[in-house]
């Protein structure tokens, strides 16, 4: 049976806020069928996103992601689905965003892996991690009226 309750942490990153990029963002998921659960900005304290970036702590390019990300508020957002993550991720675009398709957040949107303008979750495990982490208070549940028009 899918699993149309998979849900993934997307993040608009200090960059996408400032160029103006959250409204297009939030419509892009919106109209690929997707539910949002969660939404707030926040400007991240250092301290919270060392708890985010855990994984990568040893990489040489971590203080300055840190620096950028602290720079500025993010909107931070849980989008609920079938296949959230994955699709998620593919809407995102690679990582560095000059290996990112034309037709993707970053590959429409981004030049810069340090400038990419999005964050989207790795896997369902990261996910949860990342949802816990950044809404603590939870998550809103609510059926949308247009579900039965996404999902068989
Ligand atoms: S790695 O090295 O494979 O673990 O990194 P990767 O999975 O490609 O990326 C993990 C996050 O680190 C960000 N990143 C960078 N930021 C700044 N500068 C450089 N050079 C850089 N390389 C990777 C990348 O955007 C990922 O952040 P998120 O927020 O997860 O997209």
């Amino acid at each position: 049976m899918p699993n149309n309750a998979e849900r993934t942490y997307i993040m608009v990153k200090p960059d996408g806020v400032q160029r103006g990029i959250v409204g297009e963002i939030i419509a892009r998921f919106e109209k690929r069928g997707f539910k949002l659960v969660a939404l707030k900005m926040v400007h991240a304290t250092k301290e919270h996103l060392e708890k985010h970036y855990a994984d990568l702590a040893q990489k040489p390019f971590f203080p300055g992601l840190i620096k950028y990300m602290a720079s500025g508020p993010v909107v931070a957002m849980v989008w609920e689905g079938l296949d959230a993550v994955k699709t998620g991720r593919m809407m995102l675009g690679a990582t560095n965003p000059l290996a990112s398709a034309p037709g993707t957040i970053r590959g429409d949107y981004a030049l810069a892996v340090g400038r990419n303008i999005c964050h989207g979750s790795d896997s369902v495990e990261s996910a949860e991690h990342e949802i816990k982490l950044w809404f603590p208070e939870g998550t809103i549940q609510h059926t949308l009226s247009s579900a039965e028009w996404v999902f068989e």
